[in-house]
């Protein structure tokens, strides 16, 4: 009776797998590794930033640009198709996000990146248009304020055999993301803040920790994990900060001071902030929401675009070059880079884009069936999460001939014509696409338009960047490039 009961405790999990894997039969044409019973793919996906960016190019390399794993108690389908792409980014239902960003729940709760169904399409509504060119417009003044302590900063490192600039950048556009989303100066590159930036920083190293580890992911287990006490500590000043700054805007808002004057009595720009205090359906917990979420979403992701680029134009010489003319020609010795600049730059766009393309900065997003669905022809039933590996796409010979190489030329207007629309979208596109992105171009320009103008970026021989993705691409051994005064040159 006992050794009874011993063997199917012990065959229930086997069971279980048998069955999970009969959910996903009608998959079975869609290539990919064999699973091992109960621990699926894991061993074939990694359990690293590093692993998983090699391990996916791996898989995508073997068996083409659609391919499965079994991770956990998930099936993955990973797609670097442009057609599937274009049906999954277009669909207005299949819109619900994966089970790995329920880990930002202790941080975003359900703002715009991770809610779903009608909150989502409230909230996206309303949040759109905080976005609008008139916003974007004022706040040039703090992409270029916070570009010039950045350069100023860089000065340091000139005459160095080699600087890692991930750590300069990430302080730069947390300052960036922090005036235009709260409307405070956080003033990171100086130093100021840090219990704040710390908490921001290594939340961020806690999700990437519990992203990865097969038993952390479950809240229960988490609260046993040593990285749980901490990880309260850092959401305890996180919180803290939204929600004061929430506070003390709504009440100058209502004494009507936000509009007109600074502490310092100078006119104040409108933050993002303002205008989510302007909605009467908003509640301060819902800000907090979409403000945190813009501070996920905004400075890792920004962060990421710039340090790529900087690696792209020291390996690139000649780009860099046609870039800096380009930069001479449009804005000259003026010091403040305006829309008009922006506007005129067109090859600093093509080669942002390219940079996107080869590193862009968000690998790949994943959303999961709430239902059945037949797309272009493969029934998925529900619960199958869709892994769309914007990374994969970019990298597709089908779209882009010989990926691996830096060509911005790929961005012309006739050879974007030619190719499919859903082969580049580093941002997303459809219901779901980034609202941030018109911000991020805008930011991104401006902060490589002043490092060019006042550096020259070298390459660093034999640096060669370990690449890793999880929420964003990051190389997990910096970006080191070597950084020359042009004014001496
Ligand atoms: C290079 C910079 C950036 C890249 C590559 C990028 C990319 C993306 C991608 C791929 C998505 C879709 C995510 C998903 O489906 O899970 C997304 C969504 C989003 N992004 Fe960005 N982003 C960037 C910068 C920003 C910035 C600066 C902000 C805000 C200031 C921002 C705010 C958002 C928000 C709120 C969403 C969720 C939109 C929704 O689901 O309706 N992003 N971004």
């Amino acid at each position: 009776m006992l050794l009874g009961v011993v063997l199917t405790v012990l065959c229930l999990p086997f069971l279980w797998w048998y069955f999970f894997l009969q959910k996903f039969k009608s998959l079975s044409a869609i290539p990919g590794p064999r699973p091992l019973p109960l621990i699926g793919n894991a061993l074939d996906v990694g359990d690293t930033p590093t692993a998983l960016f090699n391990n996916c190019a791996k898989l995508l390399d073997q068996y083409g640009d659609i391919f499965k794993v079994f991770i956990a108690n998930e099936c993955k389908v990973f797609i670097a198709n442009a057609d599937f792409l274009e049906e999954i980014m277009t669909s207005n239902v299949h819109i619900t996000k994966s089970n790995g960003y329920y880990l930002l729940k202790p941080f975003l709760n359900f703002g715009l990146l991770t809610s779903s169904g009608s909150k989502w399409k409230r909230r996206r509504k309303l949040i759109t248009p905080t976005f609008h060119f008139k916003i974007l417009d004022q706040f040039l003044d703090i992409f270029n304020a916070s570009s010039d302590i950045l350069v100023k900063k860089l000065f340091n490192e000139v005459g160095k055999e080699s600087t890692d600039v991930c750590p300069y950048i990430h302080l730069f556009s947390l300052d960036v993301i922090c005036e235009t989303a709260m409307g405070v100066k956080i003033s990171s590159q100086e130093g100021k803040n840090s219990e704040y930036v710390n908490s921001l920083i290594h939340y961020f190293d806690i999700f990437i920790v519990r992203f990865f580890s097969a038993w952390r992911r479950f809240d229960f287990l988490f609260k046993f994990a040593p990285e749980y006490p901490i990880q309260e500590k850092y959401l305890e000043t996180l919180q803290k900060f939204s929600t004061s700054v929430i506070k003390k805007r709504r009440l100058e808002k209502s004494q009507e001071v936000v509009e007109t004057t600074s502490d310092l009595g100078i006119k104040r720009r409108v933050a993002l902030l303002d205008l989510l205090l302007e909605s009467d359906d908003l509640t301060n917990d819902d800000i907090k929401e979409e403000i945190n979420t813009f501070m996920f979403e905004g400075h890792d992701t920004t962060a990421s675009g710039v340090t790529f680029a900087l690696l792209a134009l020291a390996e690139n010489p000649e780009v860099q070059q046609k870039v800096y003319d380009e930069v001479l020609a449009v804005v000259g010795d003026e010091t403040y880079v305006s829309m008009q600049h922006l506007q005129d730059t067109k090859y600093l766009e093509m080669v942002i884009k390219e940079v996107q393309r080869k590193y862009g900065a968000v690998p790949f997003v994943e959303r999961q069936l709430e239902m059945d669905a037949t797309i272009r022809g493969v029934h998925f039933p529900r619960g199958t999460t869709l892994n769309l590996y914007l990374y994969g796409v970019h990298h597709n010979e089908k779209y882009f001939p010989e990926p691996e190489k830096f060509d911005p030329d790929r961005f012309l207007p006739h050879r974007q014509s030619e190719r499919h629309n859903y082969a580049f979208v580093p941002f997303s596109a459809g219901p779901r696409n980034c609202v941030g992105q018109k911000f991020a171009m805008l930011a991104m320009k401006v902060i490589i338009i002043k490092i060019l103008k006042t550096f020259k970026i070298i390459q660093v021989p034999d640096h060669k960047p370990q690449l890793g993705m999880a929420a964003v691409l990051k190389s997990y051994n910096g970006v080191r490039i070597r950084l020359i005064r042009r004014d001496t040159d």
